[in-house]
């Protein structure tokens, strides 16, 4: 088997101030990395980064849905570790709760800015980056469940995440000959700020917990293991996949 481990790796996480960013995060630390945390609020990553060891995350703000923004946090962190390998994808937003047809057009755009846009801007300049240096990278980005099937009052929402899966296809298929690995990851239902509407009200939460055979919804940390692997060189063979981590909710 291949190396699992990231020893020497420097990987940017995007929505890293909480939630399944941060797990991803410290995961990718454990593993060896050094870590660029991003996300919009400097002061809640700088609350984040201080979970780490010393000179091992480094917290950049950054809104994703930005170009220039994302643009200035990979030259930033190439500025402070001398390169990035690794880019996970995981800042998204949701911001209407409600029948798709009724999603109001602030929130497709913002929706679409952040999930989609984000996501491609973000994969650009990680292949500049690697070009430029003339070597691999690994992108991972964080889809969802939604993406693969029929996500009632996330309609939307589910949308750009069934993009975000043809995006990493696509983007998989044309990177390959340069080295440059393209996966996604669906996770299920995990606990998380964004998922408290869910969690939150039983109806909802449990229509998800009867489907997974495991019984339960997940903690961030149990979605961490899979952007490890995918950013690793233990998955040196897989490009354009999508790593479904439900419980399997998908199957049920
Ligand atoms: N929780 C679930 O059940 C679940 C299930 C499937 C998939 N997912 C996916 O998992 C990913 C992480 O979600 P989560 O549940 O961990 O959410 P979360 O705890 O709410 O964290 C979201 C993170 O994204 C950041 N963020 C939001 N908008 C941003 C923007 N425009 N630019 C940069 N950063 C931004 C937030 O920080 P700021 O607000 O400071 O920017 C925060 O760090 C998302 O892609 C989500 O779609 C979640």
């Amino acid at each position: 088997m291949n190396e699992p481990g990231l020893a020497n790796k420097v990987i940017i996480i995007t929505g890293a101030s909480r939630g399944i960013g941060a797990a991803i995060a410290h995961a990718c630390a454990n593993a060896g990395a050094k870590v660029v945390l991003a996300s919009r609020k400097q002061e809640d990553l700088d609350a984040t980064a201080a979970t780490f060891a010393p000179g091992q995350a480094l917290a950049l703000a950054c809104h994703t849905g930005k170009p220039q923004e994302v643009d200035a946090l990979f030259a930033r962190a190439v500025e402070h570790f001398g390169r990035v390998d690794g880019l996970v994808s995981n800042a998204a937003t949701n911001p209407y709760f409600g029948p798709l047809v009724d999603t109001p057009d602030a929130a497709m755009e913002k929706t679409f800015e952040v999930n989609v846009r984000g996501y491609l801007y973000g994969a650009r300049a990680m292949v500049k980056h690697a070009r430029a240096r003339g070597g691999a990278a690994s992108i991972v980005n964080v889809a969802s469940v939604a993406g693969l099937r029929a996500a009632p009052m996330q309609g939307f929402y589910g949308m750009t995440k069934a993009a975000v899966i043809s995006m990493t296809q696509t983007l998989a298929t044309e990177l390959g000959s340069s080295g440059i690995r393209v996966n996604a990851i669906c996770p299920g239902l995990v606990e998380t700020k964004f998922a408290s509407t869910l969690i939150n009200t039983p109806t909802l939460r449990d229509y998800v917990v009867k489907r997974s055979p495991l019984g339960r919804h997940a903690q961030p940390e149990e979605i961490a293991g899979a952007a490890v692997y995918l950013l690793s060189e233990a998955s040196s063979f897989t490009t354009g996949t999508s790593l479904v981590v439900d419980g399997g909710f998908t199957i049920g």
